[in-house]
């Protein structure tokens, strides 16, 4: 890392260098903390979020029993309380640095209360916080007469993204038809394209090699990502390396869920037992692009999490081998950078001067450090302007303060 100093004004980087002069209206000492663009949370269900419970609560833990509960639930959900839970989880997320989310509001069934809330949450909280939404067909758009229609009033409602879940279509010749309808429907409203692709433990579901080849087909390379893609932690050697040349060549990102999906994959298996996590390690080893999403808070399928996109590093580190010396901070730019890159908002992200002036002070000197401590946001700027602050927690023992670092360090 280098140190320097960083000007804004007007809501923008002015000047970046060493030693620059003194003379702004606010002045912040970060002391040599890790800085870094904000975080960026690729993959939120955030109508969904805080329901956890309600209308009751997943008893098993599995996906199948979450997808149920929730889809009991569903038709009841108003605008106003989808836009009241999801805004508080931007409010989390935001005060610990995550200024960019990419949403997914459930697009299956008769309830435009899903989209419609988090599409006015995206325009209120716009200041604060970057939401991209995503059209979700939950129960996929050829089971049910009318649920192609609802993908595409979401697009007309003015969704940025549209979304898919071909595995869980009755077949998979309708799963791979799905494929190619939201690659079309894309294509003709230009929008961005989220899918859900191979959340199964089933090597034999393989719709991301269609979805890499309708990319380079439908020309939207860079505007195209795979969620979740947990089928790869069971695909072998040979296929896989095929796949990752593919999927590079097509330009598509993908998004690792550690959260659910560590809870979620293998469970019917008996042991030894698989992970079911993409292949994050080997793909970015062959030029793939690949984030972090939380996924889910306090809703059906998970009943914990905090919108916390460090915690989420350091759980897909684990589940996901990046335990290396270059590999952990690697981690850091998964949750950062990667992200920007897969939301396609580069233009906007970064600390350069012209850019937004939108940063995270972490309450550690490094990357290694941020993820070993899940370290505190100090500060948390938006558009130059401090939107949050934390104080770090300080502990003692005997009277003496413990600091969970190396003497001396
Ligand atoms: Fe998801």
């Amino acid at each position: 890392g280098r140190l320097v100093d960083l000007a804004a004004e007007g809501g923008r980087w002015t000047r970046i260098g060493e030693s620059l002069a003194a003379d702004g209206a606010e002045e912040i000492d970060a002391e040599a903390r890790l800085v870094t663009p904000p975080l960026v949370d690729c993959h939120l269900h955030l109508d969904a979020s805080l329901t956890a419970g309600r209308p009751r609560w997943n008893e098993s833990g599995t996906l199948i029993e979450g997808i149920q509960v929730w889809g009991e639930l569903k038709p009841s959900l108003t605008e106003q309380d989808v836009f009241d839970r999801a805004h508080e989880i931007v409010r989390w997320s935001v005060a610990q640095g995550t200024l960019f989310i990419r949403a997914h509001a459930d697009v299956s069934g008769e309830n435009e209360a899903m989209v419609r809330g988090l599409l006015r949450l995206r325009d209120e909280v716009a200041d604060l916080c970057t939401i991209q939404v995503t059209a979700f067909p939950q129960d996929g758009i050829f089971a049910r007469d009318g649920d192609e229609e609802m993908l595409e009033n979401a697009i007309r409602l003015g969704v940025d993204c549209v979304g898919g879940i071909p595995h869980y279509e009755p077949t998979s010749e309708l799963g791979l038809r799905e494929v190619h309808r939201v690659f079309e429907l894309a294509k003709q409203h230009s929008r961005r394209i989220d899918v859900h692709c191979d959340e199964t433990d089933d090597p034999n579901s393989r719709f991301l090699e269609v979805m890499a080849d309708d990319t380079v087909k439908f020309g939207l390379g860079g505007r195209v990502t795979a969620s979740h893609c947990t089928a790869m932690g069971s695909y072998e050697p040979y296929y896989s390396s095929k796949l990752h040349g593919f999927l590079r060549r097509a330009g598509i990102n993908v998004v690792v869920n550690p959260y659910a999906n560590s809870l979620i994959q293998g469970r019917l298996d008996v042991y030894p037992k698989r992970r079911g996590f993409a292949q994050l390690k080997e793909l970015l080893a062959a030029g793939v692009n690949v984030s972090l999403g939380n996924d889910v808070i306090m809703d059906p399928w998970y009943s914990m999490g905090r919108a916390d996109m460090i915690e989420a590093a350091s759980l897909a580190l684990h589940f996901t081998y990046m335990s290396g010396r270059e590999e952990i901070p690697e981690m850091l730019r998964c949750a950062t950078e990667r992200g920007a890159r897969t939301l396609a908002v580069e233009d906007e992200y970064g600390i350069e001067e012209g850019k937004p002036a939108d940063l995270v002070v972490f309450e550690a000197p490094s990357a290694i450090e941020v993820l070993r401590l899940h370290a505190s946001r100090r500060w948390v700027i938006r558009r130059g302007r401090v939107v949050a602050e934390t104080t770090p927690a300080r502990t003692t023992l005997l009277g003496e303060p413990v600091t969970f670092s190396p003497p001396g360090g």
